[in-house]
């Protein structure tokens, strides 16, 4: 990531004795003045915080602090000691991303916070703001009296002005495979959703939200919160006190420690987050999330490259296959992996995962005891992964390897040298890993910090051996890609799995279009799109896909990953028009605009390519159809462009008739406008390419 430019201007430092402190700075504003943030001290001494957009109050005074183990809390009796104003403005390059330049300008609140007792403890607490939001951390400097700390809760107050409706999956520990809801704040009831047949890990203690969550004001503003640069803590969730439409930060715990987190001092807490934004579609642009995580620590990472890819995994979730032998329907062959590269080379497709290569599947779940069942070395006999390697190169596709660690996570840690070594001698840069199951050792949660560690530790040990990481159950995305870009992708959300065999009917049509304005402004996404046998009733005729074939091409562009899989069995792409899209969209941006969007509703991204003139466009609609006039006026003046349109056909709809598709081309320049029908749980995608 090149740094472009960067000015720091410290704008103002004063220093003052404890009588003096009404001149301390306590307010800041952003570089727009749009956003406002108010500190103060309560008359015990409790620190306190405010925000304001524009005339709307977005956060009402709310308490911040924590509860220490053995000592007592760091809450009140606070004295404000100095206060600093400073400004920041750089632009920044992502090596690959939505957009290369990114913004990244701030003014930022620094308050150094003291004790009035005994102890005298210290405590910074430092606001930065941008156009598009704020984040605030505590950071806890060197000092005498403190130099551990266990910390038993953090007490972050959101005090919401209203009661908004909130898009919401539950705070569970464990996994953020859930549905969302749509509720008022006052009706979120997330232990309502603890019971939960389709997962293989769950822990819901309390009426607590995980992050991102977004919500809209009455007003019509939109707000999400979450967190930026999870390192060496815990994951927040937001526990909701429907009474009076606040949250406060619940921390994943541990049954282990029974403590949140244990930090040595002097250390900084990720960022609190609160992206804010008139139009639904600027929480997607905002880049506060990355721009609030410290800049690339690897240098050059060209050796990966963003890339489409397919694979032996869709027909594992169909039964078709499997990942064990003992089953005697081995997906994993050499022979099967052979047909995934031939038909990745024909179709421009840079990749392909082989699931279920390594021994260890007969074992891997429900085993209570799953440490030592995979070595992620050792292939079944019927693959021949140098083999299969070699013959991907020769045709120019890539082997994406394939680390299910169970969540056995000290056997993973101990192979971890030897996985990586291995994918590094085969020339293998990118690894999906998976977690599944409860963690062990028992007793941590996927989204505590040993957990958190585990998940960090991971990705920097792999950018060692030139190892990118999409991780399955992961931890969430805070924007650490900024610093790691090893850290391609994630899933970290209810994927296209659950529609090949969840128990209750799948992701319905509004699951994306709600995604794509909570989930995704954490970071990219594995969703894994482009299933075209919608209904793939030849496997399971309970299951099936709740969108249109149309759509499934929209998710190309709607959703963000450097890895984007082309889903579906070979049999099911061959001789399918709707193919071309696939084997044209690009995969690495230079430029994106959301053209439109209502959360939970619909979305429509036009993004253009990194290396090319091409732009690529993708619309998606919950179960309501609709029609949308899109202007190209975001194309070059004086441009001949040829588009390639796919869209639902006249009868589309994603239950009675799904794979239901339109192709035309026309010409369009941009004057152009075009007006599409979108079916019920439709879509539309459109390639253009500069004539
Ligand atoms: C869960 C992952 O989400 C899925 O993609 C994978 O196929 C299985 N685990 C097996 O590792
Ligand atoms: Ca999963």
């Amino acid at each position: 990531m090149r740094l472009i430019k960067t000015s720091v201007f410290l704008v103002v430092t004063l220093l003052f004795s404890c009588n003096e402190k009404e001149a301390l700075q306590t307010k800041i504003t952003s570089p727009d003045n749009t956003i406002q943030i108010e500190f103060n001290l309560s008359e015990k001494g409790e620190p306190t915080y405010n925000v304001q957009f524009k005339n709307d109050e977005v956060i009402k005074k709310s308490t911040l602090g924590f509860d220490l183990k053995e000592a007592p809390s760091l809450k009140e009796n606070f004295t404000l000691l100095n206060s600093s104003i400073s400004s920041f403005n750089e632009v920044w390059e992502m090596p690959w991303g939505e957009q290369t330049e990114v913004e990244n300008k701030y003014n930022e609140l620094k308050l150094e916070l003291q004790e009035v007792s005994e102890l005298k403890r210290n405590l910074t607490v430092v606001f930065r703001v941008y156009n598009d939001g704020l984040g605030f951390r505590y950071e806890f400097p060197e000092q005498e009296n403190l130099s551990e700390v266990i910390i038993t809760d953090e007490n972050t107050q959101f005090n919401l002005a209203g009661d908004h409706k909130v898009w919401w999956i539950p705070g569970d520990w464990d996994i953020y495979e859930h549905l969302y809801n749509t509720t008022k704040l006052s009706k979120i009831d997330a232990l309502s959703k603890a019971n939960h047949s389709n997962l293989a890990q769950t822990y819901i203690p309390e009426n607590a939200v995980n992050t991102p969550v977004t919500m809209k004001t009455e007003s019509g503003l939109h707000l999400s919160f979450h967190e930026a640069s999870l390192v060496d803590y815990s994951g927040m969730t937001l526990k909701i006190d429907t009474v009076n439409f606040a949250m406060t930060s619940e921390l994943v715990g541990s049954e282990i420690t029974g403590y949140k987190v244990k930090r040595s001092v002097p250390f900084n807490t990720p960022w609190r987050t609160i992206q804010i934004a008139e139009q639904a579609g600027d929480l997607i642009e905002s880049k506060l999330i990355v721009n609030l995580n410290e800049p690339n620590k690897l240098g050059d990472v060209s050796w990966f490259k963003p890339t489409k890819y397919t694979g032996i995994w869709w027909e594992m979730h169909l039964g078709k296959s499997s990942w064990d032998m003992a089953s005697g329907k081995h997906g994993a062959t050499t022979k099967n992996a052979k047909a995934f590269i031939d038909f990745s080379a024909k179709n421009n497709i840079g990749a392909v995962l082989v699931e279920g290569w390594n021994t260890g599947w007969e074992h891997w779940i429900g085993f209570e005891d799953r440490e030592g069942v995979f070595d992620f070395v050792t292939p079944y006999p019927d693959y021949d992964i140098k083999e299969v390697v070699r013959y991907g190169k020769e045709n120019g596709v890539e082997i994406v390897m394939h680390h299910e660690t169970s969540a056995a996570t000290e056997t993973y840690e101990k192979q971890q040298d030897t996985a990586y070594a291995l994918m590094q001698s085969l020339g293998i840069h990118t690894v999906k890993t998976g977690y599944v199951g409860k963690i062990l050792p028992k007793g941590e949660y996927h989204h505590g910090q040993y957990m958190v560690n585990q998940y960090n530790n991971a990705v920097i040990k792999a950018a060692k051996y030139e190892v990118a990481i999409n991780a399955h159950e992961p931890i969430k995305a805070t924007g650490l890609r900024r610093t790691y870009p090893n850290t391609i992708s994630r899933e970290g959300l209810r994927g296209q799995e659950f529609n090949a065999w969840a128990l209750d009917g799948g992701n319905p049509p509004e699951h994306l279009p709600i995604v794509a304005f909570t989930r995704m402004l954490a970071g990219p996404i594995d969703y894994t799109p482009g299933i075209f046998d919608i209904k793939f009733d030849k496997y399971k005729t309970e299951n099936q896909i709740n969108t249109t074939i149309a759509q499934q091409l929209a998710l190309y562009v709607v959703i963000y990953s450097p890895v984007q899989m082309a889903a579906d069995l070979i049999e099911n792409y061959e001789g399918n028009p709707a193919l071309q899209f696939i084997k044209d969209v690009g995969v690495d941006w230079q430029k994106t605009k959301v053209l439109n969007g209502e959360i939970g509703d619909f979305v429509t991204i036009a993004r253009k390519e990194k290396n090319s003139e091409n732009w690529f466009v993708g619309g998606i609609t919950n179960e309501n159809e609709r029609e949308m006039d899109i202007a190209f006026d975001f194309l070059n003046t004086n441009d001949v462009y040829e588009a390639t349109i796919y869209e639902d056909a006249e009868n589309a709809h994603w239950n009675d008739n799904p794979t239901a598709i339109n192709i035309r081309k026309i010409e369009i320049t941009n004057q152009s406008n075009l007006k599409l029908k979108l079916a019920s749980g439709g879509g539309f995608s459109i390639s253009i390419l500069k004539k």
